[in-house]
């Protein structure tokens, strides 16, 4: 008999994490809501669990999920991205280093750094990381580590992955695969250590979950963030890791739906007087668009939108009735935000400080006449 053929995406979706339970063939991952589990004699575990802030059948079940769709070897699941943020930047930094990361950044990550790292000695440049020259210039016998995302919030800028990893010889690379998903993009088989995910976003997919995941293939790393799960406690709750893992088994299917609608409304949205630019790397002026091309299986389905000044970029956010105005992404449903006010609020007046007449959409899974419909109502009243 030949060897079995590697599971496709949308298989390993469904089915990588977990077996139908041998109790009673549960077809989905069961919600062990159990704090703590039976032992058969002292310190002897019945099935390797002993108290769920250190391990938990649920949690264990996403995290073997999100680590084969990541090609990676260990995944840990964190209550939120930035729970998995703080893990992981944590376990790899000590007083005294340095760190690199990217202009555009999602501002938690940067309030996270500048705020609470920056005070117990850690140092950091901020770049752009479209530019390896950018990268390379600003490393320092001190750097210990390189943190990208790409495509980057709310810039939705493209880094070349496999360039900045060839360039680093020493530091570590940690992408932030949020905006992508792992149906778009797998960083580490690009030559990056480690990846995060707020899961919150397209992994969840629902927009009814906060979450966070590190995937890795270092066995050393892992460890160090299995013993600061449970040292530190930063867990999801079993319920938030069933939700997460249902939402993954339709990701494929989702993204394929929201990168069409985003692709067409990108183009619709080029063709209008009052947008003075459409940022999204599918389209071919985007500067990324080759190395998306190159690194990418689509593009995503984030769009940022610039006005001519801020007060019609204030204005289509009000405008538009279907695309809800939120914060957040990647859910089913269309979201619209003003980032200056909203999400990025917190790097005003740091170098991170994003335009005032940008506006950025997570396009979600509707009807694409619907939404177009709705474009076109909002733009009409923008002045
Ligand atoms: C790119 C990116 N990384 C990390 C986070 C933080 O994730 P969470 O909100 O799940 O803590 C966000 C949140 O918006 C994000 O957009």
């Amino acid at each position: 008999m030949s060897a079995p053929k590697p599971q496709g995406f949308a298989t390993a979706s469904i089915h990588a994490g977990y077996d139908p339970d041998s109790l009673y063939g549960a077809i989905n991952t069961p919600i062990y809501a159990s704090t703590t589990f039976a032992q058969n004699g002292l310190n002897e575990l019945r099935g390797g669990y002993e108290y769920t802030r250190c391990g938990n059948p649920t949690i264990a079940a996403l995290e073997k999920t999100v680590a084969a769709l990541e090609g990676a070897t260990y995944g840990r699941a964190f209550s939120s991205g930035m729970a998995a943020t703080d893990v992981l930047l944590r376990t790899l930094l000590r007083p005294g280093d340095h760190l690199i990361f990217g202009h555009d950044a999602y501002g938690g990550t940067f309030r996270l750094i500048d705020s609470v790292f920056a005070e117990w000695g850690i140092t950091y440049t901020v770049v752009d990381t479209t530019s390896t020259d950018a990268i390379a210039a600003a490393i320092t016998p001190d750097t210990k580590l390189v943190w990208l995302e790409t495509p980057s919030n709310p810039a939705l800028a493209i880094t070349d992955i496999a360039a900045v990893a060839e360039l680093l010889d020493g530091p570590q690379l940690v992408v932030d695969n949020t905006f992508a998903s792992p149906y778009l993009q797998n960083p580490l088989a690009l030559g990056a250590d480690h990846v995060l995910h707020s899961t919150t976003k397209y992994l969840g997919g629902h927009s009814d979950v906060v979450g966070g995941v590190v995937v890795t293939n270092s066995a050393k790393l892992d460890e160090e963030l299995a013993f600061l799960q449970g040292g530190a406690g930063a867990i999801p709750s079993v319920f938030d890791a069933y939700l997460t893992a249902r939402g993954i088994k339709t990701l494929a299917v989702r993204m394929d739906r929201h990168c069409d609608n985003a692709e067409a409304i990108a183009r619709h949205l080029q063709q209008s007087p009052k947008v003075k630019a459409v940022l999204y790397p599918g389209l071919e002026t985007h500067p990324g668009h080759e190395v998306a091309l190159r690194q990418m299986r689509r593009f995503g389905a984030m769009i940022s939108v610039r006005f001519h000044d801020e007060a019609a970029a204030r204005a289509f956010c009000l405008a538009t009735r279907l695309i809800c105005l939120a914060e957040s992404l990647g859910g089913v449903e269309s979201l619209v935000e003003h980032p200056a006010t909203m999400t990025h609020q917190s790097v005003t007046g740091s170098t991170l400080e994003v335009p005032r007449d940008l506006v950025r959409i997570s396009i979600g899974i509707e009807d694409l006449d619907d939404l177009i419909v709705d474009i076109d109502a909002a733009l009409a009243e923008v002045e």
